[in-house]
């Protein structure tokens, strides 16, 4: 039940896999609306801490769900999915693991080159792994953009898959929806 068996995922992954999943939505949400605040917005500085600290948040649950992958196997895509449409899945997930890493990664880089601290909330500070370089900041400050929109576009095919099998053949082998939900 915890873990995932040959055939569906189990309660851990399913939970790690809709936390992560609200926690980018939000993130891209948040992202997008408060590269629009004005500086004197008394809620900015808030609204960016909270940004950062579940940004960072999902760096760790992602790195735990990868380490996850490995203790408990995800089950196997269904036999019936070949060529193009099995590789096609693997591929764009594959990415989106590499993203879920890589976009908050850089989201803290830019952060510590700017010079300012990434507080998880009021709980804990991040290590300061690089000096103050505001050059530097920028270009990952793009990067990081980037990256983020590049995961929403993954993001959506990955949907509009799930979503094709569902109509296409709903209750078949390859409506994998279930396994997740
Ligand atoms: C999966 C995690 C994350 C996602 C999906 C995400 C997404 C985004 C998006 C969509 C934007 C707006 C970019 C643009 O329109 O150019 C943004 C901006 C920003 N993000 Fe993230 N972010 C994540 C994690 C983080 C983390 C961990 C930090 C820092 C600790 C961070 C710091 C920032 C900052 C400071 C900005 C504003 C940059 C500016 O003022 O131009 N982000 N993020």
């Amino acid at each position: 039940m915890l873990a995932n068996d040959n055939k569906n995922y189990g309660l851990i992954s399913k939970l790690l896999h809709w936390a992560i999943a609200l926690a980018i939505f939000g993130l891209l949400g948040l992202g997008i609306y408060m590269e629009g605040l004005e500086k004197a917005n008394p809620d900015r500085q808030g609204i960016y801490a909270l940004h950062k600290a579940v940004g960072s948040l999902v760096l760790f649950f992602a790195a735990f769900r990868i380490v996850w992958n490995r203790v408990s196997p995800a089950p196997a895509l269904p036999d019936a999915l070949q060529g193009f449409e099995r590789i096609l899945p693997k591929v764009i997930v594959g990415l989106l693991y590499l993203l879920m890493l890589a976009t908050p990664f850089m989201g803290i880089m830019m952060t510590q080159l700017y010079g300012m601290p990434v507080n998880i909330f009021d709980f804990f500070q991040l290590p300061t792994l690089v000096a103050k370089n505001k050059e530097l900041a920028e270009t990952v400050r793009e990067l990081h953009g980037i990256l983020a929109w590049t995961m929403l576009t993954l993001i959506v095919l990955h949907l509009l898959g799930a979503v094709k099998h569902r109509i296409k053949n709903r209750g078949g082998e390859t409506d994998i929806l279930g396994r997740m939900l």
